[in-house]
């Protein structure tokens, strides 16, 4: 049976900022942020829009009635979500009137979420093939103003519908992956914003890569020629293009030059948004599909979650795979977003919601939206 994502869909918050700006502002080289990180723009999400909130946007893009009806699980992988206790998915149950016999949690494992998520899902529908799975990777990435992580931040959700026959990726189920305890990047529960070793998190990312490109040619016998696309787990671009570069003079040049271009349609969408924590492999994944991909092309797709785990596998592009995604709707989306000045994108990061929060929706603009925070317990509308 063949298994894998049927449907993805995309938001990103409608603000964000020139990362030219931010480099003048921080009094940087804006070349090291545009080439150096290989940035070009950082979507800023509303103080009223959260890991709950941008997460139900996604999947409201892509749910029918249909798939309502043939849903059994939901997973969220997020490192960013409002509560210790309930999941991001419990919250989804009303915002995208899901029906209460499906199985729905979260999962964290930093960036890795989304992926162990995808995998889950695929384990269940090979057990339950009628059925099908909604996996979603939601996160605002938060370093902190003035921080050397501030240029690498970014907001966004990708949402995944798993079922068999599906339109647009065939997972292959060839997979190998590797867990450590490493102390790269943390954010304790304390705190709003993340902690990083930065360019210690890149040597282990790029190590993670070669260890399992290494394990996955051992365990089945493959070559570079087996694919024609790499996806990488890409929280900023630089960080990808690091472990594509492990192949150079390893490969035959052409076929090193062929990934590269394809590599540079997957970054495209990720330059002009920034980070997506555990939806960023899955951001990458999008843009190669409407900026590069063809029906049939293999995938090796590398997850990276700090802490750390990394998973490589494989997978292909099916015939029907631009059926799957709103491509018009998604380049609009990314096209009518306003830029907003430094000054005000450092006002509204300090904007903090405390207890008896009241939002007012004649402020906002979006359909998903916390609207109250109550004897401490965050409530949210539909616009
Ligand atoms: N023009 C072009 N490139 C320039 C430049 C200029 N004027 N000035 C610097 N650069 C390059 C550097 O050579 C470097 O490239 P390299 O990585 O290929 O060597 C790059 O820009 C970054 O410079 P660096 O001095 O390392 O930047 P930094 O100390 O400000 O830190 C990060 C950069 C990415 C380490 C930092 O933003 C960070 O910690 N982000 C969080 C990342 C993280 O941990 N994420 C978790 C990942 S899963």
């Amino acid at each position: 049976m063949d298994i894998g994502i049927d449907k993805i869909g995309f938001y990103v918050p409608k603000d964000y900022i020139d990362i030219v700006e931010l480099a003048k502002a921080r009094d940087v080289d804006p070349d090291k942020f545009t080439i150096g990180i290989g940035q070009d723009k950082q979507a800023v999400p509303k103080p009223y829009q959260d890991a709950v909130t941008l997460a139900a946007s996604s999947a409201d893009s892509i749910l029918s009635a249909e798939d309502k009806k043939d849903l059994g699980l939901l997973i969220v992988g997020t490192e960013s979500s409002v509560d210790e206790s309930k999941s991001t998915a419990a919250f989804l149950m009303d915002l995208l009137d899901l029906p209460e016999d499906i199985r729905a949690f979260e999962i964290k494992q930093a960036c890795f979420g989304a992926t162990a998520g995808l995998m889950t899902a695929y384990d269940y529908i090979s057990q339950n093939p009628d059925k099908k799975a909604l996996v979603i990777a939601t996160d605002i990435a938060r370093y902190g103003i003035k921080t050397p992580g501030e240029v690498t931040q970014g907001a966004g959700s990708v949402a995944m519908i798993v079922s068999q026959n599906p339109r647009v990726l065939k997972l292959n189920h060839k997979s190998v992956y590797m867990t450590k305890n490493v102390g790269d990047f943390w954010r304790p529960t304390f705190s709003k914003t993340a902690f990083a070793r930065g360019k210690y998190s890149n040597e282990i990312y790029v190590d993670f890569f070669q260890t399992l490109w290494d394990k996955y040619q051992a365990k089945y016998d493959a070559t570079i020629d087996d694919f024609d696309t790499l996806l990488f787990h890409i929280p900023y671009t630089k960080m990808g293009t690091k472990a594509l570069r492990t192949l150079d003079g390893k490969i035959d040049a052409d076929k090193y030059a062929e990934l590269t271009s394809h590599y540079q349609a997957s970054i495209r969408f990720s330059r002009s948004v920034g980070n997506l924590y555990t939806g960023s492999l899955y951001l990458g994944l999008l843009s190669y599909l409407i900026n590069g991909a063809k029906a049939g092309e293999n995938l090796l797709m590398f997850s990276y979650g700090s802490g750390a785990v990394g998973e490589l596998y494989s997978a292909e592009i099916q015939p029907t795979f631009a059926q799957g995604f709103d491509q018009a709707n998604i380049l609009k989306m990314l096209d009518d977003r306003q830029k907003m000045s430094i000054e005000a994108y450092e006002k509204m990061y300090q904007v903090e919601y405390e207890n008896g929060t009241i939002v007012d929706p004649e402020t906002v603009s979006e359909k998903f939206y916390l609207s109250e925070i109550k004897d401490n317990e965050r409530l949210y509308k539909k616009a």
